[in-house]
């Protein structure tokens, strides 16, 4: 058995990226849910480098804590001036401790490359005991690219950089990619004898290969498949289709597993999501971070999901969720809102127009319409009423209201937390909750309505107001007169909508539900 290899990655990221016209370093702008530099590392994470250096330079503050955040094992090693890719890569070398084995050495900004294609490289490298390896690709436009000059038996003589080619070698369309694999031993020593003698006047990496073939060492060219791979990022247009690249990538992946994506140009999923088997994702849905989508759930239309679990067989429609959870069965939205620490237990339901933020809502338990719920528990199968707000902020501190299970709570109620509502309570519309209410208890907290007859026609006299009202009650007097068996029954159909609306105390209420058959009884909300 050889010995296995060991293996030392090198990430170059200290250059600027002018191009990207931005405060942040080239290598730290984010693609479907990591960085540049963040898809470089993990291509290359299935190599089990023994060592991983990672060259910082511009902005190398910000780098070297989104490495601690990214990849704390890697070593930020700082070029504080670019003088060149080879120079980038001697620093790096001197920063680790003598070796033998093999390095590769990968651009920072190669963020479509995959780590099947790395490993290729690397094995080819590996396994033809080369002096050094150069992933190569051809490509429809080379414009900008260092060029891969081959001898008359095909084997590779240089790489050279476009501004110092010739016009046959610029008409060569196969180029360095940028990723390479070398001998530890012979890559140290032809980086140092590296020269500047170029139009830029740097140390080039690339001409590593020429001084080794001068050499007499076997240095190889590994062709990558697509080339699409080893497309580099230098402005803001070209990150934009790499992102419509990997978005394309992404989305075949999960269809391939079985996963629908019903328009898939107008999905974005971060290479970060998981989505489970007979997951539905519909059109203009973007699903980030830590995101997992359970088997069967419905995701979408027009949903932003950032870190947020979706159980199995749940719905998300029309949405904005942000760190929450979605129990199975479950449904949200349309137009719903979930914040931080949002949890719906099984088959709960967060309809439309309604906010959500670290809140429990238990098992099957509605929060339908119009709603803000914070700083809550709700039990197991109870109903908030429409246009409620969960108060949870007295200007210093946050309280909880807890909600327990089978409750019914009216329509446009304030819980002014810190305040409970029991097992099997009911509340009131229009209730202001300041007290506890007991377990099967109705709280009731609004004032009894009263009405001034003929107030409109004395106080506001010549309007339509005014008009519509005296005709309302001509009409009336008319009817009267006529059938004193109908005025009877107008009478009667009076006193029954005046209980429907004007309940207000809880002996009060339980009368008139019954008399009104329930439907509007002040503890039934009638939002279901
Ligand atoms: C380099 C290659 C070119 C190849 C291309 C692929 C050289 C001389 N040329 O050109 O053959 O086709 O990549 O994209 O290597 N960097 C440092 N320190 C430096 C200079 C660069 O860390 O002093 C880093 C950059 O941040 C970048 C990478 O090295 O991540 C490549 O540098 P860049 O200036 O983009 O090289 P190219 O001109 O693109
Ligand atoms: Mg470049």
């Amino acid at each position: 058995m050889p010995q296995p290899h060991l293996r030392t990655v090198v990430v170059l990221a200290a250059g600027e990226g002018k191009r990207m016209k931005s405060t942040l370093p080239k290598v730290l702008h984010p693609l479907l849910g990591r960085t540049l530099l963040g898809h470089v590392l993990s291509a290359a994470a299935p190599l089990a480098a023994d060592r991983t250096v990672v060259v910082v330079g511009h902005g190398a503050d910000q780098v070297r804590a989104h490495l601690t955040e990214i990849a704390p094992d890697a070593t930020p090693v700082l070029q504080a001036e670019q003088l060149g890719t080879g120079h980038a890569v001697r620093i790096a070398l001197d920063a680790v401790p003598e070796g033998t084995g093999t390095v590769v050495v990968i651009n920072g900004d190669v963020p479509l490359l995959r780590p099947e294609t790395v490993g290729a490289l690397v094995t080819a490298h590996e396994e033809a005991a080369a002096a050094a390896t150069v992933l190569a690709a051809e490509v429809p436009d080379p414009t900008g690219l260092g060029r891969i000059v081959r001898d008359s038996d095909g084997r590779l003589e240089q790489i050279v950089e476009e501004r110092d080619a010739d016009a046959a070698q610029r008409a060569i369309r196969e180029i360095n990619a940028g990723i390479y694999a070398f001998d530890a031993v012979r890559l140290r020593d032809a980086l140092g004898k590296l020269s500047t003698d170029n139009d830029q006047g740097e140390e080039y990496l690339t001409d590593v290969f020429g001084l080794l073939r001068s050499a007499g060492e076997p240095v190889a060219v590994h062709v990558a498949v697509d080339h699409v791979e080893t497309l580099g990022c230098n402005d803001r247009v070209e990150l934009a289709s790499l992102r419509r690249l990997l978005r394309d990538r992404v989305n075949e992946a999960w269809m391939r597993t079985g996963v629908s994506l019903l328009d898939p140009v107008t999905t974005w999923i971060d290479v970060t999501v998981a989505l489970d088997r007979d997951a539905v994702v519909d059109q203009n849905t973007q699903l980030r971070g830590a995101t997992v989508v359970g088997a069967g759930a419905l995701v979408g239309p027009d949903v932003t999901l950032v870190d947020t679990i979706v159980g199995e067989g749940a719905s998300v429609v029309r949405s904005h969720a942000v760190g929450a959870e979605v129990g199975a069965g479950a449904s949200v939205g349309p137009y719903a809102y979930l914040r931080p620490a949002a949890r719906l237990a099984d088959k709960a339901k967060v309809g439309t127009f309604v906010e959500v933020k670290n809140s429990e809502i238990g098992a099957g338990s509605k929060v339908p319409h119009l709603t803000y719920v914070g700083d809550a528990t709700i039990g197991e199968q109870s109903n908030i009423g429409a246009a409620s707000v969960f108060v949870n902020y007295d200007g210093v501190n946050k309280h909880r209201t807890v909600i327990g299970s089978h409750a019914r709570t009216g329509a446009d109620n304030m819980f002014v937390a810190p305040v409970e509502v029991g097992d099997g309570a009911y509340t009131a519309a229009g209730s202001v909750i300041v007290d506890d209410v007991p377990p099967g208890a109705m709280g009731v907290a609004r004032a009894r309505q009263r009405n001034i007859e003929g107030w409109v026609v004395m106080r506001r006299a010549g309007t339509a107001a005014a008009e519509a009202a005296q005709r309302a009650r001509d009409a009336k007097g008319a009817q009267r007169a006529g059938d004193a068996k109908g005025a009877q029954r107008a009478g009667d159909a009076k006193g029954a909508s005046e209980a429907a609306g004007t309940a207000s105390d809880s002996e009060a209420m339980h009368g008139r539900a019954e008399t009104v058959g329930g439907a509007s009884g002040a503890g039934d909300t009638a939002t279901e």
